[in-house]
């Protein structure tokens, strides 16, 4: 299959169009400049159809080739962080507050590359088939996934295949990761309410205090860990918030905590998600308290088959990237969502330059190797093109 690549005129535009991203980053849900930017960049090319999608921002496109073929889902997220920007360049961010610290304007501008080469391929008639471009609104924190599913994504498009890239700090530019089996963590964030009852602080006999028995949660939940998990398998649980009380003469009513749980394995997570309920139900009884525990959306790990990692191993092959390996990362991405529904494959791509110290993902500092961009092009467009 012959391989496309980007002009140098076409690689300026869409390196312009990331360093502009990156100079006005948007946060989840609130990606609006950053939707209407894509939207214009597409009304360029004649071929691609922009579906609506009843959803504030994001953006779902189609591209039809010249033959019959599959039909292939190529997704890129577009948000970035609450975050203050520490690395200087002169397209830093200039919203306040506010960074690309996870390089998703780095995957909006490769996919547009992607879809670049894809228009020449239909040109050629090389294109077959159908090709579902999917520019996701709000990926961190870990819901946009779900909104698209839930505006009914998979009713206005029904791809065999999903390909997702993220770019990859630790990894030098030229390089991809095509892992087997399990590649960023699942998870379930909780909120957790212990209540008890408030009074004087000098009478515990009347009141029912919920901060010593929170006290006692916390420590028994570190047991799920290390006494109920198969220490092969990767799992971390952690109580990251905890708010309650108020004067320091006056027992508490109530306790909140927030935290995560995540693992690179889903029946793992399953089981540690059960140990949790139980421990928080049985602690908070013991101490005369109730417990209420709020559980956010089960992300399952990004899990790539033996089958698709061939396949991306073969598309790989042609963008001159060199396959390299990385380990697993406990970080979870909502593309894992989409496995539910399509055959999918998530690739780690390199994007630090040579002799460049790697800044990690969601640090004040991070940024990607910008001429990385034309490897994420070309990645995109091998998925579909071969
Ligand atoms: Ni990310």
């Amino acid at each position: 299959m012959k391989s496309y690549d980007l002009t140098s005129e076409e690689y300026n535009t869409i390196l312009a169009f990331k360093r502009d991203l990156h100079q006005h980053p948007e946060l989840s849900r609130n990606e609006v400049c950053t939707t209407q930017k894509i939207k214009e960049f597409l009304a360029n090319i004649p071929s691609v159809e922009v579906l609506p999608l009843p959803l504030k921002t994001g953006v779902l496109a189609r591209m039809k080739g010249t033959g019959d073929g599959p039909e292939i889902m190529l997704r890129a997220d577009i948000d970035a962080l609450p975050q203050t920007e520490e690395y200087e360049s002169p397209w830093k961010s200039v919203n306040p507050g506010v960074m690309h610290a996870c390089g998703h304007d780095f995957h909006t501008a490769s996919l547009l590359g992607g879809i670049l080469l894809l228009e020449k391929a239909r040109m050629d008639s090389q294109l077959c088939g159908t090709v579902d471009f999917v520019f996701q609104p709000a990926e961190e924190g870990t819901t946009g996934a779900r909104m698209l599913i839930d505006a009914g994504l998979f009713d206005m498009i029904h791809p065999d295949f999903c390909f997702g890239i993220h770019n990859w700090p630790s990894v030098k530019t030229g390089d991809v990761v095509c892992h087997e089996g399990a590649l960023m963590s699942g998870k379930r964030n909780f909120e957790i309410l212990i209540y008890g009852a408030g009074g004087h602080g000098s009478m515990p006999h009347l009141n029912v205090d919920p901060i010593v028995c929170t006290g006692a949660v916390i420590q028994s939940l570190q047991t799920v860990v290390s006494r109920n998990m198969n220490p092969l398998d990767s799992v971390v649980l952690s109580i990251n918030m905890i708010e309650g009380g108020s004067p320091a003469n006056m027992v508490a009513d109530h306790v909140m905590m927030k935290g995560t749980i995540r693992s690179l394995s889903d029946s793992a997570l399953d089981r540690a998600i059960s140990r949790i309920e139980t421990i928080v139900c049985k602690a908070a009884e013991a101490y005369e308290c109730k417990s209420e525990i709020i559980w956010q959306e089960r992300i399952p790990a990004v899990w790539n088959s033996p089958e698709m990692t061939a396949l991306a191993k073969k598309c790989a092959s042609v963008t001159g990237c060199r396959l390299t390996e990385a380990p697993p990362s406990l970080a979870s991405e909502d593309f894992a969502l989409y496995r539910a529904y399509v055959t999918s494959f998530f690739y780690w791509l390199g994007s630090t330059a040579e002799g460049d110290v790697p800044e990690e993902l969601h640090k004040p500092r991070f940024h990607t190797d910008d001429t990385a961009l034309r490897y994420g092009a070309r990645l995109y467009a091998a998925s579909v093109l071969n």
